[in-house]
C-alpha cells in the first residue's frame, strides 16, 4: 500500500547527485513540498506546492490536510535520513505513514571530493545545535566531519576545535557549495581558518588525513 507521505532527499544542489527513484517520485507528485529552491528547480505547473519557510506549522498542516486526498512528497536537501525535516515529520505523523527515498548527502559528497573514506569518521552537527564538548576532543588520527550553520562557521567552529585540544596545524578541508558551479574547497590549517574571513552552511573536514605528499597530518 502507499504510504501517506514520501520524504524525498534532492541532494547537495546540481541534478547529478539526485537519485534517479528520489527524481521520479518528485516528477509524479500532485502534492509537493520544499524550500524555495527545490520549489524553483524541480516543481512543475500542475502541481499543488507549499514552501518550507521559518513558519514550520504551514508544511505540517498543508501535509495534513493533502493526505486525506493523495500521497504528500517532500523534498528535503541531501539525504532524508541525515539532519532534515524527517525527524519533525516522523514528531507529527506515524512512521509507519512514512517512506523515505535516499539521495547523496552533503557529507558524502565532501568526503568524496577528497577521496578520503568516512566509516571511521566522527560525523558531527553545528547545524542548529552544538555537538557535545566530550566528542570534539583531540585525539590522535581523529577525523571529524561537521556540519556548520551562518552562526557555527568555518571560523567559529575552528576557534571551539582549538579550545577542545585540537593542535593550532591540524588540517581542516572546507568544503563549499558543493555540486554547485561554484564549488569551493580548500584545505588550511585550523588555525588559519580561525582567523579568517568565515565561509558559512559548509562543511568541514578536519584531521586524520594523508596531504599530497603522503603526510599524515
Ligand atoms: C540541515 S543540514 C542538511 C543536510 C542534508 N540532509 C544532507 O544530507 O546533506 C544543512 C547543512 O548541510 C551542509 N550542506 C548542505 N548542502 C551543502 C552543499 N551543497 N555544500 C556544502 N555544504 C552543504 C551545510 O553544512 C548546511 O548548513
Amino acid at each position: 500500500m502507499q504510504k501517506k507521505i514520501s520524504v524525498v532527499g534532492i541532494g547537495p544542489g546540481s541534478e547529478d547527485f539526485i537519485s534517479p527513484a528520489a527524481l521520479k517520485k518528485i516528477r509524479a507528485a500532485k502534492f509537493l513540498v520544499g524550500g524555495r529552491r527545490a520549489l524553483n528547480d524541480f516543481a512543475a505547473d500542475n502541481q499543488i506546492t507549499c514552501p518550507i519557510t521559518r513558519d514550520l506549522d504551514a508544511p505540517i498542516n498543508f501535509i495534513r490536510e493533502k493526505i486525506l486526498l493523495g500521497q504528500v512528497v517532500v523534498m528535503v536537501s541531501g539525504d532524508p535520513g541525515y539532519y532534515s525535516l524527517l525527524d519533525l515529520l516522523r514528531k507529527n505523523f506515524p512512521p509507519e505513514s512514512i517512506e523515505v527515498v535516499p539521495s547523496i548527502s552533503a557529507m558524502q559528497l565532501a568526503f568524496a571530493k577528497i577521496s578520503l573514506p568516512w566509516h571511521e569518521a566522527t560525523l558531527l552537527s553545528f547545524h542548529g545545535r552544538q555537538p557535545a564538548r566530550d566528542a570534539l576532543k583531540f585525539s590522535a588520527g581523529k577525523i571529524l566531519g561537521l556540519l556548520t550553520d551562518a552562526e557555527f562557521n568555518s571560523a567559529t567552529v575552528s576557534k571551539i576545535l582549538l579550545e577542545c585540544g585540537w593542535p593550532k596545524n591540524s588540517s581542516v578541508t572546507i568544503c563549499a557549495r558543493l555540486s554547485y558551479p561554484d564549488e569551493k574547497i580548500f584545505t588550511t590549517t585550523l588555525d588559519a581558518a580561525a582567523h579568517a574571513e568565515p565561509v558559512r552552511h559548509c562543511i568541514l573536514i578536519v584531521g586524520g588525513y594523508n596531504d599530497s605528499r603522503g603526510d599524515l597530518k
